[in-house]
């Protein structure tokens, strides 16, 4: 089954549920498109209670960092992306998912407990006007211990990528990632993962969407922790669904439209606003373009403090616009 990417697209913005999907992995195994393509390959019980233990509060405290609403994050959160209004009520001329104050009754009963946030690195951007240079995310007071148990997590759903049937993706993602200093990877003491960040959001049911800012050529690699029922994993394109669950690592081509089903409490039910379980997710990746920046952390800052207005983001196109000019 295939509807079409186009039409999977017109999706995006949209709950999905059970009427989406005939097919339903709970178990370990793998969908495979009409064109042979990988969609997702679930592998159960592939992380340890220790290891979830320890950073079960870790990834709660990234993850809580900001609210959905009022992101940046318009087409997951399934509320689109409008001009926000300012405190005192006047209209700014910042896009952004509205203030949960400021929601239609069914977008803040879904939204008002869903959080976000990332652990590791970012790459260079611009915000308001604003560059900023590659960088350790907002979860830059994470404790030294922190750091080695969430590495030490990155590394075991690293494993199971490179064991995995998509071990061409891993190959592809960590060359990319053996380009890229050791400055802005995730890394333990036996060397690097392919990955720079990992994206944590906690109970949140994304609409459709498509992940953006992750390496094309990678896979997307994601992971749960709590105890919840629902919020299966839904391709609507394919009509596929994935359920995974606390232990589980969950190989997915988040390139293809995707999005949750409801959150329900552990038995089944439909939990009331602001009582939804606790459901943290981490989806880790290797942050596009991160092989441009600098070696170190004063050295990116260099660059970017060096850089003036209008100058390109990255070195190669520097070249290439001073090269033009001569
Ligand atoms: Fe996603």
């Amino acid at each position: 089954m295939d509807m079409g990417e186009k039409e999977a697209l017109n999706l995006c913005g949209q709950l999905l549920d059970g009427r989406r999907y005939d097919l339903l992995v709970d178990k370990t195994g793998m969908v495979v498109t009409p064109t042979g393509e990988v969609l997702c390959i679930l592998l159960k019980q592939r992380l340890s209670p220790e290891l979830l233990e320890v950073v079960r509060p870790i990834i709660l405290k990234a993850a809580s960092q900001r609210k959905v609403a009022g992101g940046n994050r318009g087409v997951a959160a399934g509320t689109g992306m409008v001009q926000r209004k300012r405190r005192d009520g006047t209209i700014s001329k910042i896009r952004g998912v509205q203030r949960l104050e400021d929601l239609s009754d069914e977008d803040f009963a879904r939204l008002r407990s869903a959080t976000d946030g990332t652990f590791g690195f970012l790459g260079r951007s611009v915000r308001a006007g604003q560059v900023y240079p590659c960088r350790l995310t907002m979860y830059s007071g994470a404790l030294p211990s922190e750091l080695r148990f969430m590495s030490e997590l990155a590394r075991t759903v690293a494993e199971a990528f490179k064991m995995s049937y998509v071990q061409k993706r891993w190959e592809a993602q960590f060359a990319k990632a053996s380009q890229t200093a050791p400055t802005w990877l995730i890394r333990t003491a036996e060397g690097h993962t392919p990955f720079t960040t990992i994206t944590c959001n906690k109970s949140w049911r994304t609409a459709a969407h498509v992940d953006k800012g992750d390496l094309k050529e990678g896979f997307g690699v994601m992971c749960c922790l709590g105890d919840f029922e629902g919020c299966d994993l839904v391709f609507p394109r394919y009509r596929a669904a994935v359920r995974y669950r606390e232990g589980d690592v969950l190989l997915a081509n988040v390139h293809e439209v995707h999005g949750n089903t409801l959150l329900l409490k552990p038995d089944g039910t439909i939990p009331q606003v602001g009582r939804e379980p606790e459901r943290l997710v981490c989806v880790f990746y290797y942050q596009e373009k991160m092989d441009q920046c600098e070696r170190t952390i004063e050295k990116e800052h260099d660059f970017i403090n060096r850089r003036e207005r209008g100058d390109a983001m990255r070195k190669g196109k520097a070249k290439a616009k001073a090269a033009g000019k001569k």
